[in-house]
């Protein structure tokens, strides 16, 4: 077990002694976690190997699930990727820095440990200045997947990194939370059209501004019902079950009365502050507001920390509301899908 440091920085203006102890960290071969304007990152070298390799042992992260590359400006892509179609450069110009990663044709010389084996690699520019601020400092470009556990909420204060990583890795700079609160959207520009691999924060519709058609790689449901109780032990993020309810407002208020009047079980509801009206008198059950429908990018910022703070509650068993299929929505939807053991559609 090491001593894993943790320095308070400021999120706007990072003092300069931090950010070059960090860099130095992260040039000798150590491990980083510092904010980005989505969620807290592990950072490392990407150059160096056996810091990456470093980043996989510290998350328990299988070695088949690629990492994405964070670089302080475009020229430096061209340290890992093959080439840089014009798209990157349009798309560059009104979402970078920002909550973009694009997977490009990668660099032979790059490790596969990075990408997974994969030909391919992915890459944004963040646009948190203590992310800057250490990319520019250590000049060269760093992996950073989120900074949690393999299969855990994504980290987005430092307090989460510290719950999840304490004793794994060097330091983490703590910036305060994360603005955004969810990660960035993937997007493959090897394949034409371009498809989104991941929603995020940057919405399909804005893509399409700039590109034309994109296709969004349609979730298949996880194995929900189906699903082998068996596996659900392995199933680490939340630790307990947690069911989706997507449908009209009317109906998923309805089915949530419901459960809450017959089930044996302490529930633990993730609700929207429009629901509460409808929600009088929870009895022994726990409520999470995460914010209301009508600020996505609110509830957004909410959300994993609510998701944490419920599977720490006395809840036995967790329900979440769907926020929609549109804008941030899309991105909601997605990591609660993940997080989800059933997915219930409503008509
Ligand atoms: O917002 C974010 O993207 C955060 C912050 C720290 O930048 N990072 C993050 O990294 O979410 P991670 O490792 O938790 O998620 C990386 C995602 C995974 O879904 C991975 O499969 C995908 O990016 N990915 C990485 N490289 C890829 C590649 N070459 N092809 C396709 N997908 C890739
Ligand atoms: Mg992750």
């Amino acid at each position: 077990m090491q001593k894993t440091l943790i320095r308070k920085v400021h999120p706007e203006k990072p003092e300069r002694r931090l950010i070059s102890e960090a860099a130095q960290i992260i040039r000798r071969g150590g491990l980083v976690a510092f904010p980005t304007e989505t969620v807290y990152g592990l950072g490392a070298d990407a150059l160096n190997e056996e810091a990456v390799r470093r980043v996989f042992e510290a998350k328990e992260r299988p070695l088949s699930d690629p990492l994405i590359v964070h670089v302080p400006n475009l020229a430096m892509i061209s340290y890992v990727a093959a080439y840089v179609p014009d798209a990157v450069y349009r798309l560059a110009r009104r979402f970078w820095p920002g909550p973009l990663t694009v997977v490009l044709p990668r660099l032979h010389l790059l490790s596969p440990l990075v990408t997974g084996g994969a030909d391919t690699v992915a890459i944004r520019i963040p646009a948190h200045p203590v992310a800057l601020a250490l990319l520019r400092a250590a000049d060269r470009p760093l992996v950073a997947p989120s900074a949690n556990l393999f299969g855990h909420t994504s980290p987005t204060t430092a307090e989460h990194v510290r719950a999840d990583l304490d004793g794994r890795i060097d330091m983490i700079l703590d910036a305060g939370p994360t603005p955004l609160g969810v990660e960035s959207t993937v997007l493959d520009l090897t394949r034409q059209p371009p498809v989104v691999l991941r929603p995020g924060g940057i919405t399909p519709e804005a893509l399409q501004e700039v590109l034309g058609p994109v296709l969004i790689r349609d979730h298949t449901p996880p194995e929900g019902p189906l699903r082998s109780p068996g596996l659900l032990e392995r199933h680490y993020a939340p630790h307990k079950p947690l069911e989706l309810i997507i449908g009209p407002p009317e109906s998923v208020r309805a089915h949530l009365r419901e459960q809450m009047r017959s089930s044996p079980f302490r529930l633990g509801l993730l609700i929207a502050e429009e629901d509460l009206a409808h929600l009088a008198d929870p009895g022994p059950h726990l409520l999470e507001v995460v914010g209301s429908l009508k600020d996505l990018a609110g509830v957004a910022r909410n959300l994993y920390a609510a998701l944490r703070r419920l599977d720490q509650s006395p809840a036995e068993r967790l329900l979440a509301r769907d926020f929609g299929g549109h804008g941030l929505g899309l991105a909601i939807r997605d990591r609660l899908r993940r997080a989800a053991d059933r997915v219930l559609e409503l008509g």
